[in-house]
């Protein structure tokens, strides 16, 4: 065989394997070779294709790079008119939407109908020519949308080329078009505005508008490097007697490795609708992505074609949408509450409305420049928003409705509780801050926190005790509860002998913490425990953190800009600077941790599960102990994922797509004894 014929066979095959991890890992959720393996096979079909460009196909993995810049996107007309939907709230509606079509079909038809979760995106159509991937259209308006077909190609869940099985081969002959919804996961939504924070920059509103924007992008590299997923909700082919069903057509297109909804199914008859709507009014929480109802649909294409279109909308088809999660009230007043950091945040106080099921009084406003930008002022009719277990917010107001007696928002200029002046660390930004340690509403919240579990873990000292102690006078900070004696308590209503005596001897307990917990209960802007446990390693004492300069911490890993900013900052107030001394004058000393090189140095562990000889915190201190480092997720760096019983999935699972070694308690326990 020549070289060339050898270098196509081989690239062939590489092809396929890759193809086939990637689909296995981004349409199925399963791992057959770590990522590390698929990209040293990517690296290898690269080279190939390099030295002979002639090779290059394509659907091939290769061509899934993000390419160049675009001047602008090409309009183009859709295939069929891309329709919406019209709503049904309730069985009764949904009743009559059925009553509806029957009349206009022959009587003594049996409908069957298709139903799937509305996921909140975007629209997206794909045309796949001979089952390679052409192009990639948004809905515009219906008629003509968009070309983002570069963009799309760069979702690892849309395949460059059709699986072809034994019955779907058709469906790999001339053109087959997918219609489905462009997502954004919540979880990599959350992922993503926690980057934002930590680099300073400005949180994104939802996911379906950061999908949408994202998909918007006229540079491919930034769509890339965004997690986007592609699920598919329509299968059309010009001979329409090729898709008789809607449950056909999801099953097609799994087989042609597309994602469909694994949940859609068949109903035969109202109560079967009602009874899948409930099921997932609740369990839709859990779901990937965000979802306000329902699609039902007349399983039958031809009856559902012959139904025909009202509007916009096909007739045979209903969005089944669940209790709104917005509503609308009135704001009574609007203050500002002191947050444990010091934060300064307007709140609203609404009159009661039931938002998603639950009674809302209260919204945040987020900071100043969010009132004015949103332009709510106190007496506004105001729509609100409900998500999940989220807090309430304040979506913005209508206008239209006032009456000239709503009164503009001033930020006040000093802390409503101790009369301090507001500050904020820099111009730019854009929460004002009180920043007086001994702030009756600061200190109780960051009392409760500093002797909260992760923190000192200080039995007995909540934050309901916290704020008695201060309002008793006892206490202003947290240096101060060293002070209490088992006589000042006995003075509280709270207490008895018992529970005074034993306060007293949990807080004298914690008079030389480890060193992280007392870092991170602290209560330093943007030091988590995570960041707490990194900073005590690096600099294993608190003399040598309160010094550090921002150079310095930033050279710490995961430790960013911003948070350097802030730990600089902190330290550098003379309020922090008194705490920290009277600390000292109190005898509190944070336990030096000198981390001598162990037999675990430089390996990271993870546990998921319960262990049944000892507990998480005692293995975390006993891995520190040897040198090596306990995360709280799987990461790329993680070296050892520890399998407990009753583990959960979600760590597996990103142990498996790492390719990160498991081990069992008892390897632990050996590797712990070394
Ligand atoms: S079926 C007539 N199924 O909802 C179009 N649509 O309001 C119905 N959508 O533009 C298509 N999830 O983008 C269908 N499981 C699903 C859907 C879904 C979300 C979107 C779709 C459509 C809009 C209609």
């Amino acid at each position: 065989m020549s070289d060339l014929k050898k270098a196509a066979a081989r690239a062939a095959k590489l092809r396929e394997l890759i193809n086939d991890y990637r689909y296995h890992y981004h349409v199925l959720n399963k791992s057959i070779m770590s990522e590390a393996a698929a990209d040293s096979l990517k690296h290898e079909l690269t080279r190939i294709e390099e030295k002979y460009p002639d090779l290059i196909t394509a659907d091939s993995p290769t061509q899934r790079v993000a390419g160049e810049p675009l001047p602008g996107f090409k309009q183009v007309q859709h295939s069929s008119r891309m329709l919406s939907l019209n709503d049904v709230f309730d069985a009764d509606e949904l009743a009559a939407w059925i009553d509806r079509i029957k009349k206009l079909l022959p009587a003594g038809t049996k409908l069957e109908y298709f139903m799937d979760i509305k996921m909140d995106g975007l629209a997206a159509a794909l045309d796949y020519q001979d089952g390679v991937y052409k192009q990639a259209i948004t809905r515009g308006d219906g008629f003509v949308g968009e070309d983002v077909s570069a963009n799309v190609r760069t979702i690892e869940s849309v395949p460059l080329r059709l699986r072809q099985t034994k019955d779907n081969a058709k469906f790999l002959r001339g053109r087959t078009e997918i219609r489905g919804e462009i997502v954004m996961y919540k979880e990599d939504f959350r992922k993503l505005n926690a980057r934002q924070a930590k680099a300073g920059r400005p949180a994104f509103a939802n996911p379906r508008n950061t999908a949408a924007g994202t998909i918007r992008q006229l540079n491919p590299k930034l769509v890339a490097a965004r997690p986007l997923h592609f699920h598919a909700y329509d299968l059309i082919r010009d001979s329409k007697a090729e898709v008789p069903t809607n449950n056909f057509a999801y099953e097609t297109l799994c087989a042609l490795g597309i994602i469909a909804n694994p949940m859609a199914t068949v109903a035969k008859s109202a109560d079967e609708i009602i009874n899948f709507y409930k099921k997932w009014e609740h369990e839709r929480q859990k779901l990937p992505f965000n979802t306000d109802g329902l699609v039902v649909k007349v399983n039958d294409r031809r009856l559902h074609e012959r139904l025909g279109v009202v509007g916009k909308a096909p007739r045979g088809s209903v969005a089944f949408k669940y209790p709104a999660e917005q509503a609308t009230t009135k704001v009574k007043d609007i203050f500002v509450s002191i947050g444990r950091t010091g934060a300064a945040t307007p709140v609203a106080m609404l009159e009661p409305v039931v938002v998603a099921g639950s009674t809302v009084q209260m919204a945040t406003l987020h900071n100043e420049g969010e009132v004015h930008r949103k332009d709510i002022r106190i007496g506004d009719s105001v729509i609100v928003h409900k998500a999940g277990d989220v807090i309430p917010e304040v979506i913005r107001p209508l206008v239209k409705l006032r009456d000239g007696s709503e009164k503009k928002f001033v930020m006040p200029t000093r802390c409503p509780d101790c009369g301090t002046r507001l500050v904020k660390a820099k111009a730019t930004e854009a929460i004002w801050r009180c920043p007086n340690n001994a702030c009756p509403s600061r200190s109780w919240k960051l009392i409760g926190h500093f002797a909260s579990k992760g923190a000192l873990d200080i039995d007995g000292l909540g934050e309901k005790n916290a704020m008695a102690l201060i309002e008793a006078g006892l206490i202003k900070d947290p240096a101060d509860i060293y002070k209490i004696k088992n006589d000042d308590l006995l003075k509280l209503e709270r207490f008895a002998d018992i529970s005074a005596a034993k306060l007293v001897a949990a807080i004298q307990d914690k008079k030389n913490p480890p060193l992280p917990r007392f870092i991170y209960a602290l209560g330093i802007r943007q030091v988590g425990e995570q960041t707490a446990i990194d900073l005590a390693n690096h600099f294993h004492s608190l003399e040598k953190l309160r010094s550090a300069t921002i150079d310095e911490l930033s050279q710490i890993e995961g430790v960013g800009e911003v948070v350097a900013e802030s730990i600089v900052e902190w330290f550098a107030r003379p309020s922090h600077k008194r705490l920290l001394d009277k600390f000292k004058k109190l005898g509190v000393k944070p336990q030096e941790i000198r981390r001598s090189a162990g037999p675990l140095t430089g390996k990271s562990f993870v546990i998921t599960g319960s262990l049944e000889s000892i507990s998480r915190e005692e293995a975390a201190e006993r891995i520190r102990a040897r040198g090596g480092t306990f995360q709280t997720s799987v990461g790329n760096e993680t070296d050892y994922l520890v399998v407990g019983d009753n583990v959960g999935a979600n760590k597996l699972d990103r142990a498996e797509k790492l390719g990160t070694k498991q081990i069992d308690e008892q390897k632990l326990l050996d590797l712990l004894s070394k």
